[in-house]
């Protein structure tokens, strides 16, 4: 596989600006001359470049350290710019963009000659989506051009949901972040193949398989997402790596009876893992961090004042919006454990519970 070292990268001045119409204004132009802007989404923020330019998605590929097989989305402001990109829009792709767009929901359609191989990973599919953040539609309509954006992270973090994660990341190694405040939605798009007469999701997110099957019928989800396996390979490219990870060793404790309940044999089991943890010593003798991602309904029921809160209770929203900040809170704070409550999985719970389970490399404790 091929990667690019962080250290490929040469060191750029990165100009922070606030989304408004001067600073947009700016940003587009940046783009347009084939820099790399951060902005913001309804989902997470993104880093900006020309989509038709192959230089371009290098730039961003290295500026990320991402793997140049894994392929960016396109991102529009209008449907009609999906013909270009598109060989093929078939009806279903139709209907759900009427329904969807502008909003969270990513298509992949076979791609027209004009999407440089680059882009695309080398693929011969675009991943499209028009987002309803206005400051990203201004962006992508004042440059002229498709703005290919992955997250605005590092490869491997968890993606940015406000413009201080971004500067964390990438200052040094991209020209402009254009700070929106934080993103509405927290967690990235939902992405939708329809390569074939069935359509499948490929990476879960806030539209969710219900609200999909409404407009179209049946839809799929690829199986190597729903049981993730070394032997299936996701569709999506970027779907087998494991992102999102803190430094420190996360687990989800979850009752086997009652998966999406935190219930009293999950809070004893927290908490007799908290002593645990906390009597083992590093070398230098220091006690060891532990923190637990809980609700605020929960808090008060374990025995340590590390605690990260996801929210007042356990409604998916909520939840969504904080889940990325808090994995990057993790680091911030040394964890070395972290003991994370688990989340119902209908909805937009199946979205949560794919990231954050990816984030604890698939490890749950079941009571
Ligand atoms: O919400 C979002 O989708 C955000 C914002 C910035 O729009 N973007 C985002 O991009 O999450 P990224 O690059 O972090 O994730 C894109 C995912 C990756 O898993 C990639 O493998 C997959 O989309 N992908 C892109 N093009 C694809 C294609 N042609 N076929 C299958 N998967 C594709
Ligand atoms: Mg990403």
């Amino acid at each position: 596989m091929e990667t690019n070292k962080l250290s490929e990268v040469p060191l750029v001045n990165t100009i922070l600006l606030s989304a408004d119409k001067e600073g947009i204004s700016k940003a587009a132009k940046v783009i347009a001359a084939g820099g790399l802007v951060a902005f913001p989404t309804e989902t997470v923020y993104g880093l900006g470049g020309n989509a038709l330019e192959a230089d371009a998605s290098q730039r961003i590929y290295a500026a990320k350290g991402r793997p140049s097989d894994n392929p960016l989305i396109v991102h529009i402001a209008s449907t009609d710019s999906v013909y270009e990109l598109a060989s093929n829009v078939p009806e279903k792709a139709k209907m759900l963009m009427e329904a969807f767009w502008p909003g969270p929901l990513t298509i992949i359609l076979p791609k027209a000659d004009i999407v440089p191989d680059e882009t695309t990973g080398g693929l011969k599919t675009v991943a499209i989506r028009m987002p309803s953040h206005p400051a990203a539609l201004s962006l992508i309509q004042e440059s002229g051009v498709y703005i290919a954006a992955p997250s605005a992270n590092l490869s491997g973090k968890p993606s940015p949901t406000t413009a201080q994660h971004v500067a964390d990341d990438l200052t040094g190694r991209i020209d402009v972040i254009l700070d929106g405040g934080p993103v509405g939605i927290g967690i990235e798009s939902t992405i939708v193949d329809l390569t074939e007469d069935i359509p499948t999701i490929l990476r879960p997110g806030f539209i969710t398989k219900k609200m999909l099957e409404n407009i179209v019928g049946t839809v799929n989800i690829d199986k190597a997402i729903i049981h993730p396996d070394p032997n299936l390979r996701p569709k999506a490219p970027g779907m087998k790596y494991t992102h999102y990870a803190p430094k420190g060793s996360l687990s989800i404790i979850e009752d086997k009876d009652k998966p999406s309940e935190v219930t009293e044999n999950v809070i004893n089991k927290i908490n007799s893992l908290l002593d645990e943890y906390h009597m083992k010593e590093d070398s230098q003798h220091s006690k060891k961090k532990v923190v637990v991602l809980t609700t605020a309904d929960n808090a008060k029921s374990y025995n340590t004042d590390n605690l990260i809160l996801l929210g007042e209770d356990d409604s998916g929203k909520t939840v969504c919006s904080k889940l990325y900040a808090a994995l990057r809170e993790c680091d911030k704070l040394n964890a070395d454990y972290i003991l994370s409550e688990s989340f119902n999985r209908d909805e937009l719970g199946g979205a949560i519970m794919n990231r954050l389970l990816k984030a604890a490399g698939q490890h749950v404790i079941y009571v």
